[in-house]
């Protein structure tokens, strides 16, 4: 597939898609958009790809949906020919998405992040739901993610106020899964998704699938799937490698069966 906003590759068992509109610091027009969820299928459907990463500039992650684009639209527009409907499938995908975050990630690019199972961030990652300023409220997740994510207090006061919180308070109120110097970010990012593609992708997809679980059920709805989904495992050759391997004492070599 071309893409025109987006470029992608893959490099061993880990899709990359990297965010391309630098005019615009990566703002999320209606291409971008489409090719986000497309390449991200993509890779979804690939049985070689056991991790995504998805990332932008040293500058931008991305500062948001393009306000350009979405400035003359009135309400039946969002509702009926909603811009932003197809990105839900971004945050099903059942490969598990690492966000390596950069500059700014502001209003649909911090939910952009929230939709990815792991938020890596530079030092210099700037988290924030502006939409405040412009007369509207996140609407991609942001006013139901950011609060599982950093608390309803926290949560409360970015969205109400859109101020901007940068890689140090992001990461001390959970938002980001660990800070790294900006010089490496892709570099780990890199060894994050390679460790998680070398596990088994039945597996990997389990566990991602029971930890959606635990954001969006209650504790004993969560605990019934995390049991039936731990159960399924062991239907799976991938256990009995896994085990068979560590009883032999060597580095088990998983089947993705
Ligand atoms: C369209 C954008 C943009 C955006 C930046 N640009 N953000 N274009 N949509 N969200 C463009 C600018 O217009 C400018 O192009 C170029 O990118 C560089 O940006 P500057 O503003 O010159 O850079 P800087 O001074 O460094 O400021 C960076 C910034 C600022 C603080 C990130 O750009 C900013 O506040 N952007 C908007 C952030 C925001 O409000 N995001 C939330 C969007 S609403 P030109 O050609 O004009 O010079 C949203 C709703 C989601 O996300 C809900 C979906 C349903």
């Amino acid at each position: 597939t071309e893409y025109e906003t987006i470029i992608v590759e893959t490099r061993g068992r880990v899709g990359w898609i990297t965010l391309n509109r630098p005019e615009a610091l990566n703002a999320l027009n209606s291409t971008l958009i489409r090719e986000i969820v497309t390449a991200g299928k993509e890779f979804d459907h690939d049985p070689d790809i056991g991790a995504i990463v998805l990332t932008g500039s040293e500058k931008a992650f991305a500062a948001g949906a393009d306000i350009k684009e979405i400035a003359d639209k009135g309400y039946i527009d969002m509702y009926l020919n909603d811009p932003f409907k197809s990105w839900a499938d971004f945050g099903r995908l059942r490969t598990p998405a690492i966000a390596a975050v950069a500059g700014f990630a502001l209003g649909g690019g911090c939910e952009l992040a929230m939709m990815c199972d792991i938020i890596l961030a530079a030092d210099t990652a700037k988290f924030g739901q502006p939409e405040i300023n412009l007369g509207v409220i996140p609407g991609i997740g942001g006013t139901q993610r950011l609060p599982r994510a950093i608390g309803k207090y926290k949560a409360a006061e970015l969205v109400l106020t859109g101020r901007m919180m940068g890689a140090e308070e992001a990461e001390r109120s959970g938002l980001v899964s660990r800070i790294v110097p900006a010089a490496e970010l892709l570099d780990e990012a890199a060894k994050v998704a390679e460790i998680i593609a070398s596990k088994s992708l039945p597996v990997v997809y389990a566990a991602k699938d029971a930890l959606q679980a635990a954001q969006e059920s209650t504790l004993a709805e969560g605990l019934r799937f995390e049991k039936q989904a731990f159960a399924a495992t062991f239907a799976l050759d991938d256990q009995t490698e896994g085990m068979g391997a560590f009883r032999e004492k060597r580095t088990p070599e998983f089947s993705h069966r």
